[in-house]
Formats: structure tokens, sequence, C-alpha cells
């Protein structure tokens, strides 16, 4: 099963937009999936959840978490590296048994013009720490604004041709 993560807790993120553009995909190609967007944390996640304790809000989050072989990371550029809610949230997941050993595919994103290329290079720091196997090929949407149309989805040829590719190394990964 393979997790998508929208990388933010932003409310009305492009970041959430990109991620629902990714599970359209992945449904179309009948790969099973789900997704977890960090707007969906708990409020106090800061003291209910990290170093050991467990809140039950947190507990179906580590069971999709735990269920997954695979995770598709959307993290959107925040000055200029992974929104902290992001880190946040990988800490507070059980270590090592939640990410060790399981696959990732990355995808930045920003409204400046790097698309999140050094926060993706912080996260694949993260991910080896944590010892996942990450897809090569990683998608960086720099001018996000630009790539999403009225209804929120993706709609740009060459950016669906790079994404479509992505998605075929996951399914083969
Ligand atoms: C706290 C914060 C920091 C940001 N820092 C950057 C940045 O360093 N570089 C950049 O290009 N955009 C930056 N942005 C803009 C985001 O890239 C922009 O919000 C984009 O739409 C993707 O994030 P979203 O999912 O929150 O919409 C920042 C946005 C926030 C909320």
């Amino acid at each position: 099963m393979i997790l998508i993560i929208s990388g933010t807790n932003r409310p009305n993120s492009k970041t959430l937009k990109i991620a629902k553009c990714y599970q359209q995909l992945l449904d179309r190609k009948s790969v099973e999936n789900d997704l977890f967007s960090l707007s969906d944390l708990p409020p106090n996640i800061l003291e209910t959840d990290l170093y050991g304790k467990r809140s039950p809000e947190f507990g179906p989050i580590q069971q999709k978490v735990s269920d997954a072989d695979m995770f598709i990371f959307i993290a959107p550029e925040y000055n200029g590296s992974i929104p902290g809610a992001l880190k946040l949230f990988i800490d507070c997941c059980s270590f090592p048994s939640s990410f060790y050993h399981k696959k990732v595919a990355l995808v930045g994103l920003s409204s400046g013009r790097y698309g999140n290329l050094r926060g993706i290079d912080h996260l694949t720091g993260i991910c080896h720490y944590l010892r996942m196997h990450v897809l090569p090929l990683k998608i960086f949407l720099p001018n996000v604004q630009n790539e999403l149309n009225e209804d929120g989805e993706l709609f740009k040829e060459d950016t669906m041709q790079f994404i479509t590719e992505q998605i075929e190394e996951i399914v083969r990964f």
C-alpha cells in the first residue's frame, strides 16, 4: 500500500491539491493507496505525541503509516526546506518500524523558482537516515501557482508527462 503524505498543515494548501492529483493517477492505475494530509494531525501533537507519548487521535494515523510499504512525500518549500510540521510528523511516528527499509518517492513544490530543491535534498537525507529506499526520479514544481487550474488540478502537458513518468517508476519500484 502506498501512503501519500501531503506535507503541510497549512489550510487550503497547494500541496494537498497536488497530493490529490497523485492519488487520482494511482487510482487510474488501480494501485492501492491512501492519502494523509498533515492538516489532519492532532492540534496539540507537540504535547501529545512526541517522545513516546501516544494520543488516541494519532493511533489511526500511525496505523496508516505502519500499513504502508511505500510513501510519496509531497513537500512544499518553507524557508528553504521542508515544513516543520513534516519533520514533526516523522518524529512522532514509531521508530524504527514506521519507515525502516520502506520505499519512498519525493515531490517538491514552491511558489518560488526552485521547487524545494534544497528541502527535497534535506528530506532525502532524513529518508536515508531512516534506511528508506528513495526513488531516484524526484519531481520539482516551481511557480506552483501557475501549475493548477481553477479546479485545483494539474493541467500542463509537460508537467503531466514528468509526473506520469514518476508514477510509472513508482509502480515498478
Ligand atoms: C512558512 C512559509 C515559508 C515559505 N518559504 C518559502 C520559500 O522559502 N521559498 C519559496 O519559494 N516559497 C516559500 N513559501 C511559499 C510556498 O512555497 C507556497 O505557499 C506554495 O504554495 C506551496 O506551499 P502550500 O502547500 O502551503 O501552498 C513559504 C510559505 C510558507 C507558508
